[in-house]
């Protein structure tokens, strides 16, 4: 049993079918190395394009899950807790029990006009349900491209809920050499939200 004390606080990650699972899973080991708990929702759509997109093989059941993710970030035991679609007694279903952070990155357009529209109908849409009841802070990492109406219009009404619209648009001008400097531009920004310190590269008007 882990005990909870010697963790940060908090942060729910949700991770669903959009491409760029690959910004999640170094989020996930970002929050880990700043010392955060980290309580993380992979969808099963987001478990294909993991497979699709990385050479991670995830298991679908939460405690196999939690054990590899905890192995390939080094986390401490019982830091990084993972649970299933419909555990619906899983602390980020309820507001009692929520942190008071959560990320869904990537988020799928299917997953965020769930959000939008209060679907609830697995527990990564009533976590975010609940973040957005609670006004807790909730960020999306939307990417799809071109976007329709109805996602512009999700976001909008998202972002006057308070959520924040963090699209994984990475940059140019810090020069990306690698396709790891440009997950961390994305994976920095969302840092910088959750007020969380990282080295990942400078902010503007700093010298590199
Ligand atoms: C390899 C792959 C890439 C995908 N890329 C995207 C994407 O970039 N954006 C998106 O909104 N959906 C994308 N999808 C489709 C979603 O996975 C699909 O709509 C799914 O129902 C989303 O479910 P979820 O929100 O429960 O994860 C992709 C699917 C696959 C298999």
């Amino acid at each position: 049993m882990a005990d909870e004390a010697m963790f940060e606080a908090p942060v729910t990650v949700a991770l669903t079918g959009a491409s760029g699972a690959q910004y999640g899973l170094r989020l996930i080991d970002c929050l880990v190395a700043a010392r955060h708990q980290v309580l993380v929702l992979i969808s099963k759509a987001a478990h294909m394009v993991i497979a699709t997109e990385t050479d991670e093989s995830l298991p679908s059941n939460p405690e196999r899950l939690s054990e590899v993710l905890r192995e390939r970030s080094g986390a401490a035991p019982g830091q990084i807790r993972c649970f299933a679609r419909e555990d619906w007694m899983a602390p980020v279903a309820s507001g009692s029990g929520a942190p008071s952070a959560m990320v869904i990155c990537p988020c799928s357009t299917g997953t965020l006009s769930a959000v939008a529209t209060g679907a609830s109908n697995n527990l990564i849409e009533r976590a975010a349900d609940v973040a957005l009841k609670e006004r807790r802070q909730l960020i999306l990492v939307p990417r799809e491209t071109p976007f329709s109406a109805i996602h512009l219009e999700h976001m909008l009404t998202l972002t006057r809920m308070g959520a924040v619209i963090l699209p994984a648009a990475p940059g140019f001008y810090h020069r990306p050499q690698t396709l790891d400097d440009m997950i961390d531009f994305i994976v920095a920004r969302i840092l910088n939200q959750l007020g969380i310190a990282h080295a990942l590269m400078p902010r503007w008007g700093e010298a590199t």
